[in-house]
């Protein structure tokens, strides 16, 4: 193969022959090709479209992943919208400072949390970050959190195919893959092909298609209730040719999991949404851990 000259969002490595730098082209001088942080595998979970469900599937899969003995970490990348900590009842802890890193918040003794809330001063604040500013910050989470050993690292982004995603599959050693949340209206699954092609931009295989807000059961008859319509997660993983992983419908519930800070999956309720959460984890879970490390 020859040695083409990368392009502006490729990394070059120590031996690049065309450039006289070994620096990537798009992080800032200074910064580390990989950044140390000791994991197995990385999972991105993004979505085109926002409030689709992707903050609620990262919880959600990281306590599947820890229930099943793994070391897991939890990364909220979603700079605007961080609220990862608010959904897990802890946005009023903060990480200790120990010799010169950060420790993340123990939400079990195998689920660690880092989220840039921790870092303001408080959420209802918008910052204004620029590109340098957001790959400083994601560079510090990697390489000045004392996360230990990691077998997975779930990273919650913003929606699109921004800066967070390059970076983080940049500098991350070991980013495997990513999942794609979407609900079934036109619109987001659109927006999610979208995101699975930029996803393909940056090599990496997308695990499967989360259908959320899929249907609602009327809470006065019981009958269903297609809000955002239905199928659409389904036609997306096949027009991707990935695999899907299944529907979640649009439940109060959830919602309320989300506001008291105890992820649904821990709820283990008899109901059709717990069912549904589970069946789709465990889908998940089951194409994660089908790769080879
Ligand atoms: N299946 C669902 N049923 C009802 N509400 C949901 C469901 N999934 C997510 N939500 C709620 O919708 C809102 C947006 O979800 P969130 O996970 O934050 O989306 P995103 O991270 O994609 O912006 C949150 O309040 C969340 O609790
Ligand atoms: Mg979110
Ligand atoms: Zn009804």
């Amino acid at each position: 193969m020859t040695a083409d000259k990368p392009t502006n969002n490729q990394a070059c490595d120590e031996n690049c022959s065309t450039c006289t730098t070994a620096q990537p082209h798009s992080v800032p001088k200074g910064l580390p090709l990989k950044a140390k942080i000791d994991v197995q595998h990385v999972i991105l979970v993004l979505s085109g479209k926002g409030g689709v469900g992707k903050s609620t599937v990262s919880v959600n899969l990281a306590y599947a992943l820890a229930g099943h003995g793994k070391q897991v970490g939890l990364l909220d990348l979603d700079f605007h919208g961080p609220n990862i900590p608010k959904m897990l009842g802890i946005e009023d802890q903060r990480p200790a400072v120990l010799a010169n890193t950060l420790e993340p918040v123990h939400v079990t003794g195998n689920l660690a949390v880092i989220s840039m809330a921790f870092l303001l001063p408080d959420t209802s604040t918008p910052v204004v970050w620029r590109g340098p500013m957001k790959m400083g910050a994601i560079q510090q989470f990697l390489a000045e959190v004392n996360w230990g050993s990691l077998d997975y690292l779930v990273v919650d982004l913003p929606p699109g195919t921004g800066d967070e995603a390059l970076t983080i599959a940049q500098l991350a050693p070991n980013v495997r893959d990513a999942v794609i949340v979407t609900t079934p209206q036109d619109v987001a699954v659109m927006d999610a092909i979208k995101a699975a092609k930029f996803i393909g931009k940056l090599d990496l295989p997308v695990l499967g298609v989360i259908e959320n807000m899929s249907g609602m059961s009327c809470p006065h008859c019981g009958k269903d209730i297609s809000l955002f319509g239905e199928g659409g997660g389904k036609k997306a993983a096949e027009d991707l040719g990935v695999p899907y992983l299944g529907a979640i419908p649009l439940d109060p519930e959830m919602v309320k999991s989300g506001d008291e800070g105890r992820p649904y999956i821990l709820r283990h309720a008899d109901s059709p949404t717990w069912r549904a959460v589970d069946t789709v984890m465990k889908n998940l879970v089951a194409q994660i851990e089908a790769k080879p490390a």
